[in-house]
């Protein structure tokens, strides 16, 4: 049976991509702060679950699950993050930037980290990160977020030429989302895709060992005009 760790699998695409990796017959560890959702997704499945309570923005206590895990599993194929946070900041709130930049950032770095070594020690693994469309270019309402992204994005290529060169069998992949409907999401909008359907896609990219992947695809569009598109237009429509 394969291993799988979902950090931040309490709601939104990493319950959902949890629930698809179970029904594959992964064992599938999940985590995040809010025990009692992570208890109901267990519930639906419990021979497939493990919960493990974790906030990633301590530090210690990720090292900790790591080392736990490793003794209780010897080893795990596939490792996705995908806690996050973001909210608008139309003042600079440093209090409100601060959450975004401990656990899209610095946690991020923690876990990829923790993963990448992992992987190396026993020879082989997957990691996954979610960036977002959202790392392409930046954004006056939220700008934390966006450039939290951006350095995760940069981050998970570094990685993927890192794993290229090992001598381990490492594979990392880039997902790129659009909207996803979502509590992240703040609200609806134009191409919003299910979080199930997300999922979906998610996985197949991972199956694939893609090391970007636009979710749903027709983002990739979105994604090539934002790459071209002179900074002097975005700002009016953003
Ligand atoms: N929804 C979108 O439109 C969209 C688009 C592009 C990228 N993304 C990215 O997709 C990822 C998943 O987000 P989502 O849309 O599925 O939103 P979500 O439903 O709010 O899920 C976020 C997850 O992050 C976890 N998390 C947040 N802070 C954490 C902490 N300190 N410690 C541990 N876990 C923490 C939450 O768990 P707890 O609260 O239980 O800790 C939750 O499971 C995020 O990285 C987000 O930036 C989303």
């Amino acid at each position: 049976m394969k291993t799988a760790l979902i950090i931040g699998a309490s709601s939104g695409i990493g319950k959902e991509l949890s629930k698809l990796l179970a029904e594959d017959g992964y064992k599938v560890i999940i985590t995040g702060r809010r025990g009692n959702l992570l208890e109901e997704i267990k519930a639906s499945k419990p021979e497939n679950f493990v919960v493990k309570v974790n906030d990633v923005t301590d530090l210690n206590a990720c090292e900790t699950l790591f080392s736990d895990l490793q003794n209780e599993f010897k080893t795990i194929d596939l490792i996705v993050y995908s806690s996050g946070v973001g909210d608008p900041n139309y003042e600079l709130v440093w209090e409100k930037e601060l959450p975004t930049l401990q656990t899209n950032v610095i946690s991020a770095v923690k876990i990829y980290g923790l993963a990448y070594n992992l992987f190396r020690k026993q020879g082989y693994g997957h990691l996954v990160g979610i960036s977002s469309i959202a790392s392409i270019r930046g954004n006056r309402h939220v700008p934390a977020y966006f450039a939290s992204k951006a350095f995760q994005a940069n981050y998970l290529e570094s990685l993927w030429m890192k794993g290229k060169r090992s001598k381990a069998e490492i594979y990392v992949t880039d997902i790129q989302p659009g909207f996803v409907d979502t509590s992240l999401a703040l609200g609806t909008t134009f191409w919003m895709a299910s979080a199930e359907k997300a999922a979906k896609q998610i996985y197949a990219a991972i199956k694939s060992k893609k090391k970007k992947s636009y979710i749903t695809k027709r983002w990739r569009l979105v994604a090539f005009v934002l790459k071209i598109v002179p900074s002097s237009l975005l700002f009016k429509f953003t």
